[in-house]
């Protein structure tokens, strides 16, 4: 992969130079940091600042996306882990994260490791604390809040098929959903075995609906949430939107995380190297999502979108919120126009 990577430097800083062509070009790599790190997950800061996690570094990192020559500095570095994996922002400019020690080849995390730390950046330098251990899970991925209650963060447990619910202020956790379609496979697969991965919380008509991805069943599904007397729970039944086929392709189509944007469409990384947006049918609240590739494809040949695994929209202007920020295993930090 190092070899790999080098091969395409001269690609990349070609690329760098079309930051705001269209989709049908290659996508834009804006970014790539000197040393190789496995790029995991993404907030944007009201202010554009991009906040990135990778499985291989302990420390998060921060990129300005209107910089001219921007790199990526460093917020923090947490102790005793060496991955961070999801990260959410809970209270304005607060953001939360999970760190592990972690084996960023088989996804396991090293049982005891796992921890979540806040962020807060309403501070001359960020305020970092830890919000606590999470002694009971095996796997702690993706990290969202709940808009309702803004202290109550939910993580996906992509092995015990679960989401978990955090509270910010003490720490306390406790499984909210689990269930089979959050389950990865029970046997040993070849690529990515993990169940839920990407998750996040829309309110629609004041309902909280948590969206997740499955990563070994490649669906992308929805559930009506309900928070009483300090407990999350599902409020209707788990609806599965959409299955991503599997055509022949050199590894299986396993969807990462996503971002949804404000007409309801959700843009789903793809391993080994795509970006699909899922509609929701136009008159219809039922029925199956559609699905568009929008950029690369089953076989992961567009070299600039290598292993994608989240995806959020730009923020601080109306050309930041119309740029999708995309972040890969390998390495990459990529900027892709979602204007009509
Ligand atoms: C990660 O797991 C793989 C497969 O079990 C193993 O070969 C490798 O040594 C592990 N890496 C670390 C850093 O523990
Ligand atoms: C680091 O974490 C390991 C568990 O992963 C634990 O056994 C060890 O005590 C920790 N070390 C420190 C200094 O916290
Ligand atoms: C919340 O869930 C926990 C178990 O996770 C349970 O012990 C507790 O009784 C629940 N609280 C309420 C108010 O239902
Ligand atoms: C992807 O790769 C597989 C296996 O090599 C091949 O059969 C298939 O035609 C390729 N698909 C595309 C769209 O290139
Ligand atoms: C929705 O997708 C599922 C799984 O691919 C399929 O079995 C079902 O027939 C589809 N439903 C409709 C209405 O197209």
């Amino acid at each position: 992969m190092l070899i790999f990577l080098s091969l395409l430097s001269s690609l990349i800083s070609a690329g760098a130079e079309s930051a705001s062509s269209s989709r049908s070009s290659p996508a834009p790599v804006v970014y790539q940091p000197p040393v190789t790190l496995e790029l995991e997950n993404i907030a944007v800061r009201a202010s554009s600042q991009l906040l990135i996690t990778s499985v291989v570094s302990p420390t998060l990192h921060t990129f300005d996306p209107t910089a001219i020559n921007g790199k990526f500095d460093a917020v923090h570095t947490f102790p005793n882990v060496t991955g961070l994996t999801g990260i959410v922002e809970y209270r304005p400019d607060v953001f939360a994260l999970l760190a592990s020690r972690l084996n960023s080849t088989t996804g396991n995390m090293a049982p005891g490791s796992i921890s979540a730390w806040s962020v807060d950046f309403n501070a001359p330098t960020p305020l970092v604390r830890e919000i606590g251990p999470l002694a009971d899970t095996p796997n702690a991925n993706g990290l969202t809040a709940l808009p309702t209650a803004p202290d109550i963060l939910l993580f996906s447990d992509s092995t015990l098929g679960a989401v978990w619910q955090l509270d910010a202020r003490t720490g306390a956790s406790r499984i909210a959903i689990q269930d089979p379609s959050m389950l990865p496979s029970a046997a040993p697969v070849v690529g990515i075995n993990a169940g839920i991965n990407g998750l996040h919380v829309r309110l629609e008509a004041q309902t909280p609906y948590l969206y997740f991805t499955n990563t070994h069943l490649a669906t992308f599904s929805r559930v009506a949430l309900e928070f009483k007397r300090g407990n999350v729970s599902a409020a209707g039944p788990i609806q599965t939107l959409a299955t991503i086929p599997q055509p022949p392709a050199i590894q299986q189509q396993d969807p990462d995380d996503f971002a949804l944007d404000e007409r309801g469409r959700a843009w789903v990384t793809v391993h080994p190297g795509a970006i699909t947006v899922f509609s929701p049918p136009a008159h219809e609240t039922t029925g199956n999502w559609s699905q568009t590739t929008v950029l690369g494809d089953v076989n992961g040949t567009d070299a600039q979108l290598f292993q994608p695994t989240s995806a959020a929209f730009g923020r601080g202007s109306l050309v930041q919120s119309k740029t999708l920020y995309v972040v890969t295993a390998g390495s990459q930090v990529v900027a892709i126009d979602t204007t009509d």
